[in-house]
C-alpha cells in the first residue's frame, strides 16, 4: 500500500472559520481518525460544511491542501462542496434525523416519521447527489492507482460505495460505521426501494466494520431479513451478487497519550483551579453533544430523584453539565436542547438554594475545559439510550485523578469493554440510575480505586493505531483472498 490510503467522511478533521482560522471537527469519528491521518499517507475527503471551508476549498481548486496543527500533526484534505440545498436534504432530512433515528431507536412511532415526497425526494435529491459528489473525488484520488483503497466513514456515506466500484471495480472499499446497527424492524420505517438501495450501496463494500459485535450480528440479520441474503454468521461474511463480504467488529480505542496531554495543559490547569474553587463536596459530570440519543433528560430526572431521596447530599453536590449544542437546523435537536434548559431550570428551582446550583450547564464545546472536569469528577454518568462507542467513557477515567466511578449504559458499544468496573444501568430506568449515583457517591475508597484501576487499564491496553492496523490487516487478508477467489 504504497499510494496514498483515501478516507471519505462527511464531517472534516478542521472547519474553517471566516477569517480562515480553524478548529477541529467535533464528533467521535474525527478523534479517531485524525491520528491516522497525520501518522500515514493519507487523502482526507470530506463535506465543506461551513462557509469556511468552502471558501478554503475554492482557494485550493478543490484540491487537497495541507493542514497543519500542534496537536495533530498534518495531513491533507480535500473539501467537496456540494449544491446548498442537496446539502440541506443530505443533512438535515435524511442523514439526521432520519437514518440517525433509525440507527438509534429514536423514533416514536405512533407519531413520526411520515414518509412524504419531501423525504423520498430529500433522498433522491439530497442523500445521492451528495454521496455522488464526494465518490467523484475519491474516484480522481485513486486514478492511477494500482491497487486503491478507500476507507469510507459512517451513516452519511452508504450510497458511495456503489458509485465508487461501478467506476472502479477493482477498488477495496472498506467502510467503518460509527453508530449502531439496529435489529431488522428499525429499517422496515424505510421504503423498500431506498433500503434495498442503502443496502446495496453498503454491500459494495469489501469489509464493512463496526465497534461491536452486536452490531456486526444485527447487520448480518438485516442482509438475512430484509434482502434474503446467504449469510455466514459465525465467518462474518455475506454473500452479494458474486462477492463477499466480510463484517468485522474493531472497537475503537482512544489516543489516551493525547487526553493525557490536553489533561497536562495550560488551559486545563486555568480550568481546573476555577473548578477547584467552586467545587462543593462532590462533582458528578457528564460530557456529550446535545443529542437525543444521550438521554440527558432522563439523567437529570435520575438526579432530581437522588437529590429527593437523599437530602443529605444537598448543597453537597454539583452536577456539571457540559452540552455541544448539535445539528440545531434539525426540529428535534433544537426541540430537545430547549427541553434540556427547561429540566435544569427545574431541578435547580426545586433544589437550589441563594448560593448552591445543583446542576451547573455549560452549553459549549471546549476540549480543555470537559477534561479539567474529567481529572475531577468523583462520578460520571454516559447514560445514553443507545450509542455506538461513546469515547467520553473512556476520555474520563483516563485522566481522573481522584478514582472517580463510571456510571455507564449498557447500551453503549464501550459497555462490551468497561461494562466490569463501571456501574452499570438500563438508561431508561430512572430509579436505577437514581440508585446508581447514590451507591458511587457511597463507594468504599478500595472499591472506587479497584475499579478506575481496571478502567484505566481496558483503556490503555490499546490504541487508535491498533484500531487501524487490525483493519488494515484485514484488507491485506481479503485481498489476498481475492487474488485465489476473485
Ligand atoms: O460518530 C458519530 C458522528 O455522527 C459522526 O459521524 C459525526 O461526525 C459526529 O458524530 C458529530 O456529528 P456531526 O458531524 O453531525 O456534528
Amino acid at each position: 500500500m504504497s499510494d496514498p490510503l483515501v478516507l471519505v467522511s462527511n464531517r472534516g478533521p478542521v472547519t474553517f472559520g471566516a477569517d480562515g482560522s480553524f478548529t477541529r471537527g467535533g464528533g467521535g469519528l474525527v478523534t479517531a481518525l485524525t491520528g491516522l491521518a497525520s501518522h500515514r499517507d493519507v487523502v482526507w475527503i470530506a463535506s465543506a460544511m461551513s462557509d469556511g471551508d468552502k471558501h478554503r476549498a475554492e482557494q485550493a481548486d478543490g484540491q487537497p491542501f495541507s493542514v497543519e496543527s500542534d496537536a495533530d500533526g498534518a495531513y491533507r484534505v480535500r473539501f467537496v462542496t456540494s449544491d446548498p440545498e442537496a446539502y440541506d436534504r443530505f443533512y438535515n432530512v435524511v442523514s439526521n434525523p432520519m437514518l440517525w433515528f433509525i440507527q438509534h431507536y429514536l423514533w416514536d412511532l405512533s407519531n413520526a416519521p411520515d414518509v412524504r415526497r419531501h423525504e423520498v425526494d430529500a433522498f433522491e435529491q439530497g442523500y445521492k447527489v451528495v454521496n455522488e459528489d464526494l465518490a467523484r473525488a475519491a474516484i480522481e484520488e485513486i486514478d492511477g492507482q494500482d491497487e486503491p483503497v478507500v476507507m469510507v466513514h459512517d451513516y452519511h456515506l452508504y450510497t458511495l460505495p456503489a458509485v465508487i466500484r461501478a467506476a472502479r471495480p477493482d477498488v477495496f472499499l472498506h467502510h467503518f460505521i460509527h453508530i449502531p446497527w439496529t435489529q431488522p424492524d428499525a429499517w422496515r420505517v424505510l421504503p423498500a426501494s431506498i433500503r434495498n438501495e442503502i443496502y446495496a450501496g453498503v454491500l459494495s463494500n469489501d469489509i464493512v466494520g463496526f465497534h461491536t459485535r452486536s452490531y456486526r450480528w444485527n447487520f448480518l440479520q438485516c442482509c438475512r431479513d430484509l434482502m434474503g441474503l446467504e449469510v455466514d454468521f459465525e465467518g462474518g461474511i455475506v454473500r452479494y451478487e458474486d462477492r463477499e463480504v466480510w463484517v468485522r467488529a474493531y472497537p475503537l480505542p482512544i489516543d489516551y497519550e493525547a487526553t493525557r496531554k490536553v489533561a497536562a495543559s495550560e488551559r486545563t490547569a486555568e480550568f481546573e483551579s476555577e473548578l477547584k474553587r467552586r467545587r462543593r463536596d462532590h462533582v458528578i459530570l457528564r460530557v456529550d453533544r446535545a443529542d437525543l440519543s444521550k438521554n440527558v433528560l432522563r439523567g437529570f430526572a435520575a438526579f432530581d430523584q437522588f437529590l429527593s431521596e437523599h437530602p443529605e447530599f444537598l448543597e453537597k453536590v454539583t452536577f456539571i453539565a457540559q452540552l455541544m449544542p448539535s445539528r440545531l437546523d434539525v426540529e428535534q435537536y433544537a426541540d430537545y436542547l430547549r427541553r434540556i434548559e427547561e429540566r435544569v431550570a427545574a431541578v435547580n428551582h426545586r433544589h437550589g438554594t441563594p448560593d448552591w446550583m445543583p446542576i451547573q450547564l455549560k452549553l459549549r464545546d471546549d476540549l480543555e475545559e470537559a477534561v479539567a472536569a474529567y481529572k475531577n469528577y468523583d462520578v460520571m454518568i454516559v447514560n445514553a439510550m443507545f450509542d455506538g462507542m461513546n469515547l467520553v467513557a473512556k476520555e474520563g477515567p483516563v485522566v481522573n485523578e481522584v478514582d472517580g466511578v463510571s456510571i455507564l449504559s449498557e447500551n453503549t458499544g464501550a459497555h462490551e469493554e468497561l461494562g466490569e468496573y463501571a456501574l452499570s444501568v438500563n438508561p431508561f430506568d430512572i430509579k436505577e440510575t437514581a440508585d446508581a449515583i447514590h451507591a458511587a457517591l457511597t463507594m468504599s475508597a478500595e472499591e472506587r480505586a479497584r475499579r478506575a484501576r481496571g478502567l484505566k487499564e481496558v483503556v490503555t491496553a490499546r490504541d487508535p493505531g491498533d484500531w487501524i492496523d487490525d483493519q488494515i490487516d484485514d484488507i491485506r487478508e481479503k485481498r489476498a483472498a481475492a487474488g485465489v477467489s476473485r
